[in-house]
């Protein structure tokens, strides 16, 4: 089979299509032959090795396809690695049954990051009807489904931040109330207005800049959840949270992995609303494997919209000259 292997870290250019040997299961695991497999911003920090792994390594955190045994079609979080390939081993209990009516893109793109968004929003967040809500990097994978989630959960004002006016465009199309930019220098201010005096709950995904005028930017007894940063994490003192009387807490999808039942309500409540159109996810682009460091350099250049998806299957062919 087809698969794209980390031999060294790097750049986009070290990422390598080779043949290799189908994996071999271990017990409570089964062979899913992938259509589509996902790209997260966690392979960028393996790849470049910011966030070190074993090598040679398969990335590729999610993907979908059929189980060989049953010939069940499914979607499996790899949290082990392993989806940019024609095979992966996939944990039973990490894999869920994709239903008839959810295409294998909406199932890819909604598996990791839709229970993401959901874990941060609900389980995290503990968001309340009414409630206003901001989400940095809204419109990327995660953060145009926690815009989406959050209007489906019953928020009040809602709020995204993007870099580019096409971006923002997009965060205002999903149902956001107003879409920032988070490089304004004024950020803090503008997220008051546009919150309505202070956010209540603010899912961040990016720290460095922009998670100082997420706190400053909360209302008392406002929520800020952090789900990932770029670089080094933040500091957050109990005295600043202490005296603008604000939550601060984390979210990170293993909890929500390890624990099956949990696992399900969440995949089953984002394909219910993916049956009935309620939430879409969007998909950036769908590359063939021998274009993942393409795909990788457009997701480190912060030029894409929703998520990116690799057909696996999918021969790229060099055009006759
Ligand atoms: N906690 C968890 O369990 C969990 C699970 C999945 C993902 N995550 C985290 O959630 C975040 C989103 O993941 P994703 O896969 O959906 O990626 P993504 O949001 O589609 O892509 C990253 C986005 O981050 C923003 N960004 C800000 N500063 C950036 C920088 N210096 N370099 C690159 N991008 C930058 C960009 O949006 P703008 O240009 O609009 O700012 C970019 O489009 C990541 O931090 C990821 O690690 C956490």
């Amino acid at each position: 089979m087809r698969a794209v292997l980390l031999r060294r870290t790097g750049g986009p250019e070290v990422l390598r299509v080779e043949d290799v040997p189908d994996p071999v299961p271990g017990v409570g695991e089964s062979l899913i032959d992938v259509s589509l497999a996902g790209v997260n911003y966690e392979d960028l920090e393996f790849r470049s090795g910011r966030h070190p792994v074993p090598l040679p390594a398969r990335l590729g955190l999610d993907a979908v396809g059929r189980r060989r045994g049953d010939g069940r079609r499914v979607a499996a979080l790899l949290r082990e690695g392993g989806g940019y390939a024609q095979v992966a081993a996939a944990v039973d209990a990490y894999t869920v049954e994709v239903p008839a009516e959810v295409d294998d893109g909406q199932a890819a793109a909604l598996l990791e990051q839709g229970s993401t968004a959901y874990g941060a929003l609900v389980l995290a967040g503990r968001l309340q009807p009414g409630e206003s809500v901001a989400v940095s990097a809204a419109a990327g994978g995660v953060g145009h489904l926690a815009i989406q989630l959050a209007r489906l959960q019953g928020a009040g004002r809602v709020v995204g931040l993007a870099s580019t006016a096409d971006k923002r465009r997009f965060v205002e199309r999903l149902g956001a109330d107003v879409a920032l930019d988070p490089a304004a220098p004024d950020l803090v201010d503008q997220l008051r207005a546009a919150s309505g005096g202070g956010v209540d709950l603010f899912v961040d995904s990016v720290g460095a800049g922009v998670l100082r005028s997420a706190l400053l930017g909360l209302a008392p007894f406002g929520r800020l959840v952090c789900i990932g940063w770029r670089g080094r994490p933040d500091e957050v003192t109990t005295e600043e949270l202490a005296e603008r009387s604000v939550g601060c807490a984390g979210f990170w999808m293993r909890h929500v992995v390890d624990n099956r039942e949990l696992l399900c309500a969440i995949v089953d409540r984002l394909f219910e609303l993916a049956v009935r159109g309620d939430l879409v996810a969007q998909v950036d682009r769908i590359v063939a494997l021998d274009e993942i460091g393409a795909a990788h350099a457009a997701m480190a250049a912060r030029a894409t919209i929703g998520k990116i998806l690799i057909d696996v299957n999918r021969e790229v062919t060099t055009p006759a000259r």
